[in-house]
């Protein structure tokens, strides 16, 4: 057994390694626990929830591209009610870190559904999400608004003390501009990035493969863009960043890592291996052991780019 410290924090969480599962690829943790150990993982971040159940987009939905997938799900969810009723008795079995992801369409919904899921002592975080590309209203009218993202940053801040993650847009020019707002609304970390807007179109039929025409992509085709966000938000922004996008393996935790994250969230790879989370956290262990580090943050912003 090796004695690397595999622990992280982010704002006054202390998570046990910094590997997360991300929101919208593992449901509520129910269909994925049956191939991997929760209880190893650094953290779950739900499904987005929003105050009312969605159906989300009419299918098809999701579509494989080169080195990715793109889907507009439209944030399907059982909304907030169900999720406490339904899904939460489940997640305080599973011994894991336990952090929601909230979607919403007005600034109001936002406040609403944090204050419901607030006094909830399993969710040690949130994870506000406004930058999803598949919906009309909300998603990326709030990611690509500097001003409303602050807004929104400012009053779930006033009614939390929980971690307050918001969750940024790949889809703007400048995604610092966002997380720096962020910090200044008193968020405690950015994690970046959601999908990248995409479509895909079938050359015989000549329609759309996604019934929403657009939809986010994500798995390797991104990483290179998530890793130039993430870097671009460490070098300009102090603030705990936790990197996303095309993650498939622990080289890239470590690159997502050097870049400047603190921790990162797995998506894509779930579907393909959903025991990707604990593959990670070991060859993160191995490689800290191999490189003689004591504690995996000091690979945090650890690059060199004389
Ligand atoms: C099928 C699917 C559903 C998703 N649903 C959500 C969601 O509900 N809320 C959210 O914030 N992000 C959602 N995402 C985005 C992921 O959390 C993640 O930011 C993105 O997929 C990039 O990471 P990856 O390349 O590792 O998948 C979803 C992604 C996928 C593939």
């Amino acid at each position: 057994m090796s004695n690397v410290d595999l622990s992280v924090n982010i704002g006054k969480l202390k998570l046990q390694n910094p590997v997360m599962l991300a929101s919208g690829t593992v449901g509520y943790g129910n269909e994925i626990s049956q191939f991997t150990d929760l209880s190893k993982i650094g953290a779950i971040i739900t499904k987005s929830v929003s105050l009312k159940p969605r159906k989300g987009n009419p299918p098809q939905r999701i579509v494989e591209t080169s080195s990715g997938m793109l889907n507009a799900i439209g944030l399907a969810n059982v909304g907030v009610e169900q999720f406490i009723l339904e899904k939460i008795p489940f997640l305080r079995e599973v011994n894991s870190t336990l952090i929601c992801n909230i979607a919403a369409s007005s600034i109001e919904e936002y406040v609403e559904c944090l204050k419901i899921l607030d006094g909830q002592d399993i969710i040690k975080g949130f994870e506000i999400n406004v930058s999803c590309p598949n919906v009309k209203e909300g998603g990326l009218v709030y990611g690509n608004d500097v001003s409303a993202v602050g807004k929104i940053t400012e009053k779930v801040r006033a009614v939390t003390d929980k971690l307050l993650i918001i969750k940024l847009s790949p889809n703007t020019a400048h995604v610092s501009d966002f997380a720096l707002v962020a910090k200044k609304e008193g968020a405690d970390a950015v994690s970046a990035i959601n999908t990248l807007v995409g479509t895909a179109f079938d050359i015989y039929t000549r329609k759309p493969k996604i019934k929403n025409i657009t939809g986010g992509l994500s798995g390797p085709a991104i990483k290179p863009v998530a890793l130039a966000k993430v870097l671009e938000i460490s070098r300009k922004v102090d603030i705990p960043i936790i990197g996303i996008g095309g993650i498939m393996n622990w080289q890239d935790a470590v690159e997502f890592m050097i870049c400047g994250a603190t921790a990162v969230q797995i998506g894509t790879v779930n579907f393909i291996n959903p025991n990707a989370g604990i593959e990670i956290i070991q060859g993160l262990q191995e490689y800290c052991t191999k490189m003689k580090m004591q504690s995996i943050s000091e690979l945090t912003s650890s690059y060199n780019l004389e």
